[in-house]
């Protein structure tokens, strides 16, 4: 896939509930292994946008593709084929909390692989390690941190190596060295896997650190869509007020 051929298109993007407009006319393109971070102020629709894109919330209209095929309803099984590619990390991190950390993440593999469970655990471990919890293997959702947790989650999005991860705020709750150690995490499966990574996030110091591209949304619309360095030049408005946390009048 080159940089021409989109790994994930949105185009014209309208999300409703009930009579409410959230996103108003969206328009992106990610290009394979590009990191890019969605912005925008609280309640403007970033989670909806993340959500319309995976399939879990049905557009008003416009059109949603992934890997250049159009998702149209998730219960179909080509739609789950092409879903069943991608990671998902949740705002509230969504881990089942009957079961351990170690089935949490086993799950995807349970569900989408035939692998021996030797083989599964031998790659559970591995997960965890990566996300840096090794020792919540045995424990339950509810004995945890709200960054354990959402470490945990992360480990489980990344269960099934998607090409293509989605973070919902992956640093919110998490201290500052556990934070840059998730960035570090992520430019390296980048590096090292080329994977695609859509990430929403306020934290101005991931931001500067992860970014290439950037989505900024506002009153429903695509507010600036460009390179991170591009962003940073701009000099008033919303995109400028966020980056000076500053109120926009
Ligand atoms: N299931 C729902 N039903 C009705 N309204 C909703 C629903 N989910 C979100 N909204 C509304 O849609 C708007 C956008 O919500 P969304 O969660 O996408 O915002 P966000 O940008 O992710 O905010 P935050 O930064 O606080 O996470 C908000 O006004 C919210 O109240
Ligand atoms: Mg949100």
């Amino acid at each position: 896939m080159t940089s021409s051929n989109p790994i994930v298109s949105v185009e014209n993007l309208i999300v409703r509930y009930g009579e409410k407009v959230v996103l108003d006319g969206v328009n992106a393109a990610v290009s394979p292994s590009e990191i890019r971070v969605i912005l925008g102020g609280s309640g403007c629709g970033k989670t909806t946008l993340l959500r319309s894109i995976v399939g879990l919330i049905k557009p008003y209209s416009g059109r949603v593709k992934l890997f250049g095929r159009q998702i149209e309803d998730m219960e179909s099984d080509a739609d789950s084929d092409i879903l069943r590619r991608v990671g998902v990390l949740f705002q509230n991190g969504a881990l089942l909390g009957s079961l351990t950390v170690a089935q949490n993440v086993a799950l995807p593999l349970e569900l989408h692989t035939d692998l021996q469970p030797a083989v599964v655990d031998e790659i559970v471990r591995y997960k965890l390690s990566q996300v840096e919890l090794p020792h919540a293997y045995g424990l339950f959702p509810g004995e945890l941190s709200g960054g354990m947790r959402k470490r945990a989650a992360l480990a489980r999005a990344l269960a099934l190596d998607p090409p293509l991860l989605f973070c919902d705020e992956p640093s919110a709750g998490l201290d500052p060295v556990t934070s840059a150690g998730l960035d570090l995490l992520l430019l390296r499966l980048r590096e090292t896997l080329g994977i695609t990574v859509i990430v929403v996030t306020h934290e101005l110091f991931s931001i500067e650190k992860i970014a290439d591209k950037i989505l900024f949304l506002h009153k429903g619309k695509t507010l600036f869509d460009g390179l991170y360095t591009d962003a940073r030049k701009i000099e008033d408005g919303p995109v400028a007020d966020f980056f000076l946390r500053k109120e926009t009048k």
